[in-house]
């Protein structure tokens, strides 16, 4: 066999340069167009860190109005869309649902083939908007509820969340939501935004670009865990008792060799930028809900995964019960991450396609030597 290096999963190959975020694991920070995550989601909103990832700059206030009526005047879904989710079984995935949505909206769509920047900036800008009513229309439709129009005098959390439950959200609620959102949003060449990267070198269009991003992300190494996270807090119990039975359930779950969801990262050994700012939310929404029983679970978790393998959180972990106590579905927690990353993944296909190389690596054959066709007869 040939022996070449091999990069298996790529770890710690740079393939390209990227203007869109910067992720540093030896000071555990991470900056969206410069600046630190963790000050974004205390002083912006998800709006504004969108059309950061987008324009490069904060926008101000006239922009930002302007902005905001544009994502507004979006949010409505037609009703082919709906016609097509409807067609779906109830029993799939609420990831296969938006892969599928985002699919019928790139071939509706007459701007799909246009890949000038405005264009595709455009295209970004009504995928972000139409996301929340694709989202709440399935979770709703799973539990036989009507659709819920949106507003248009909502923040997009707020109406993100009224869509979903049918009622003003609180502001504790709608707060924590955006700060999920903005940390959601964009995280340098995972692996959805660099197939979003690849697809986006063959020339294909925006959607099609999207659409394989959301398969990535389906996957439990990356954004499945945070519903492959509720699933365990559902296997400890939550509720009186849950710190002393997590511990039980995390020897057994090593013993058994199996891996722990929200644990670990590919770039973060030390710890994950984004946890602490979330980690803080978790605990102003166990607040907010009165349920002490979530973080008891949590903080056993997390101390003794760091005393077993000295593994630490990655944002899946403190995102999966805020969600739940919000009260979505634990099947729907992925397709939030495709509402928020779909800003960091248009941000990336509009860079790639602005300088690029068709995205094509090399591969080191160890298949049987060259053979022949035996002769028929
Ligand atoms: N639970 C248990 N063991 C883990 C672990 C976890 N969550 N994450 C890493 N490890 C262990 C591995 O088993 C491996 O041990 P070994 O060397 O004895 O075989 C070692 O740590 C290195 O892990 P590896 O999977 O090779 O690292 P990676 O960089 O390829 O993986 C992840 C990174 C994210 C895929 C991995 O940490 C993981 O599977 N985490 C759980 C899924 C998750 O939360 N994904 C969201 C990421 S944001």
């Amino acid at each position: 066999m040939e022996e070449r290096e091999i990069y298996k999963g790529l770890a710690g190959v740079p393939v390209d340069y990227t203007a869109v975020s910067k992720v540093n694991p030896e000071t555990n920070s991470m900056l969206y167009r410069g600046y630190p995550v963790q000050e974004l989601a205390a002083s912006v909103t998800f709006e504004e860190v969108a059309y950061l990832l987008w324009y490069g700059e904060l926008p101000d206030d006239r922009q930002l109005a302007e902005f905001e009526e544009r994502e507004r005047s979006h949010r409505g879904l037609d009703h082919e869309v709906k016609r097509i989710i409807d067609e779906l079984p109830l029993t799939a995935h609420p990831m296969d649902v938006v892969r599928t949505a985002v699919s019928v909206i790139g071939a509706s769509d007459p701007e799909t083939p246009d890949d000038s920047p405005e264009a595709n900036l455009d295209k970004a800008i009504r995928l972000f908007a139409k996301l929340p009513s694709i989202v709440t229309y399935d979770q709703r439709r799973r539990h036989e509820l009507e659709f819920v129009e949106p507003r248009d005098d909502l923040g997009y959390s707020a109406n993100f969340l009224w869509q979903a439950f049918g009622e003003a959200p609180e502001l504790a609620v709608v707060t924590a939501f955006d700060v999920s959102m903005i940390l959601y949003a964009e995280h340098s060449f995972n692996a959805s935004t660099f197939t979003a990267r690849v697809i986006t070198s063959t020339l294909a269009d925006l959607y099609s670009a999207v659409v394989g991003a959301i398969g990535a992300l389906k996957g439990p190494l990356h954004g499945g865990a945070n519903e492959a996270v509720m699933h365990a807090f559902d296997e400890i119990g939550m509720g009186e008792g849950s710190a002393e039975r997590a511990i039980a359930w995390l020897d057994d779950a090593l013993a058994n060799k199996r891996k722990i969801m929200g644990f670990g990262h590919r770039v973060y050994k030390n710890g994950d930028s984004r946890v602490p700012t979330m980690r803080d939310a978790l605990e102003r929404i166990v607040e907010h809900y009165d349920r002490p029983d979530v973080l008891d679970l949590y903080v056993a978790l997390e101390t003794a995964m760091g005393e077993r393998k000295n593994i630490k959180p990655n944002l899946d972990y403190p995102s999966a019960p805020v969600y739940h106590l919000m009260g979505w579905d634990t099947a729907t927690f992925t397709p939030l991450f495709v509402a928020s990353r779909v800003t960091g993944w248009t941000a990336h296909i509009m860079e790639q396609a602005a300088s690029n190389a068709l995205i094509r690596p090399l591969s080191v054959y160890d298949g049987p030597d060259e053979r022949h066709v035996p002769a028929k007869g």
